[in-house]
């Protein structure tokens, strides 16, 4: 006998019991990992239902079995349609590949050398903040973080070959394209030559991404410069399974690498500012730690090991709103996970934000805490209770880029401004490839010391 006919049939949650699924489908997922308690439910009646899957135990297995639990259906579909085979998609040969020629770009040996450099293309960035602080006006939190993180990136990743602006119009192209996918997820039975709506604007932000990015890897081709920028590494020769490296596959990971290298850390960011207009201890503590650490100096590496509340901050927006949300995989075969049968070509549903706000593995999980974060406290566990950077072959590459990019980015705006929130707080998340503020917060900064450069 199989093992995969030894297993015990999933429990169903109809779709009766989650009315908000629709509506609010966060909310509602969380509600039914919380009815489960960490065992595996499927979601809706009949065979078609995917399989939630919360325990950290379970998302082990999932997450380091990438053979038999493959990024496919209907998500990755989707992402697809706009990067192609890149490394945050594929599997194989195809993504070993990408994942080589990128790995090395992102240890923490290199990291740690280009964060002096980082640190003033933030500061750069900052600075266009104090005319508007100077004169009142408010500004919108999600357009200069985008500027602030594009200026950060295209300096330290891209080798400044992609202009601020143009990172900026890549960064939009990307909300259009997650939020003009969602019909063709919707209603994946849909054939290709059937407009939808979303179809047009999908396409044209596709457009802008290749009018930006093939000029740029047409040139590198054609003159390498052996730079240590992840265009120089990507358009270096290599073969995939012995035929040379296409200028379509080095589009896909490009594209790839500017969408999560940016959307991920505006999307984190753009939740501190409500955190701290509810939040006053928080901000009080989080601004005496960074006027003691920086005060009126320019941000630099070396403050890096001393923001320590900064970092815990951070780990807690990690939780409550981890970038990466949603990281579906498809069984391939027929599997037991947990005692549970799976049938081939079933949807698993893994989902960092779910996980990480069950009663079974946090307590009180909806409150805003660093303390949970303190580095002398216990550490979380089980281990995978906490996976905003996923795990296993797939993990995120950037975990560490962030972990120094974040701190900077904050450190140099508070110790120069206090946020302070024009109008009400509002905590709902807006689904897309990220999760954001459904409304972006609108900040009037007022100078932390009466002389603003
Ligand atoms: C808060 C920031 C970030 C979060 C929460 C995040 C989250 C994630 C998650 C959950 C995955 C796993 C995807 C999967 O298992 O299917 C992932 C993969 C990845 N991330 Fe990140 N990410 C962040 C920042 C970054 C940054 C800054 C970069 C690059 C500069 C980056 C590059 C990647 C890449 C290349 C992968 C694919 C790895 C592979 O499949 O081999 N990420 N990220």
């Amino acid at each position: 006998m199989s093992e995969a006919a030894t297993g015990a049939v999933a429990r169903n949650l109809p779709l009766r019991k989650l009315p908000g699924l629709v509506r609010h489908p966060l909310e509602a997922l969380v509600e039914a990992g919380n009815a489960a308690n960490g065992d595996i439910v499927r979601l809706g009646v009949g065979p078609v239902g995917p399989y939630l899957v919360t325990s950290p135990d379970h998302l082990e297995t999932v997450l380091h079995n990438p053979e038999t639990y493959v990024r496919e259906g209907l998500l990755w579909t989707g992402v697809r349609r706009a990067v192609g085979e890149a490394i945050l998609v594929t599997e194989g040969a195809v993504w070993k590949s990408s994942r080589d020629v990128l790995r090395p770009l992102f240890t923490s040996a290199r990291v740690n050398a280009m964060t002096d450099r980082m640190a003033e293309a933030i500061r750069d960035a900052v600075d266009g903040l104090a005319e508007p602080a100077r004169e009142g006006r408010t500004v919108d939190a999600g357009t200069e973080l985008a500027r602030i993180v594009c200026q950060a990136t295209t300096r330290v990743l891209f080798g400044d070959k992609i202009t601020v602006s143009d990172a900026v119009r890549m960064v939009d192209a990307f909300g259009v394209i997650a939020t003009e996918m969602i019909p063709r997820i919707v209603v994946p039975w849909a054939p290709g030559w059937l407009p939808l709506p979303g179809d047009r604007a999908f396409a044209a932000a596709v457009a802008t991404l290749d009018e930006i990015v093939l000029p740029l890897i047409r040139e590198a081709r054609r003159h390498p410069d052996g730079g240590d920028d992840i265009i120089s590494a990507l358009c270096a020769p290599r073969e995939i399974d012995g035929a040379a490296v296409t200028e379509k596959q080095i589009r896909d990971d490009l594209v790839a690498m500017v969408s999560t290298s940016t959307e991920t850390t505006i999307a984190v960011l753009s939740w501190l500012w409500p955190v701290l207009a509810a939040h006053q201890e928080v901000a009080e503590k989080l601004y005496a730690e960074i006027d003691r650490v920086v005060g009126g100096a320019e941000v630099r590496r070396s403050h890096l090991p001393e923001l320590r509340y900064t970092r815990m901050v951070l780990d807690e927006l990690l939780r409550l709103w981890p970038a990466g949300w949603f990281i579906p995989r498809m069984a391939v075969r027929d599997e037991v996970l947990g005692g549970t049968r799976i049938a081939a070509g079933s949807t698993i549903l893994v989902s960092p934000y779910v996980t990480q706000r069950m009663r079974a593995f946090w307590s009180d999980p909806d409150d805003f805490d660093p303390e949970r974060f303190d580095p002398d406290g216990p550490k979380p566990e089980p281990h995978y209770s906490y996976l905003p950077f996923g795990g296993g072959p797939h993990r995120c590459l950037g975990q560490y880029l962030f972990a120094v990019e974040a701190p900077l980015i904050i450190a140099t705006i508070l110790s120069r401004f206090r946020p302070h929130l024009v109008g009400p707080v509002d905590f709902t998340p807006r689904m897309g490839a990220s999760l954001r503020p459904a409304t972006e917060a609108k900040l009037v900064l007022r100078p932390v010391r009466a002389v603003v450069p």
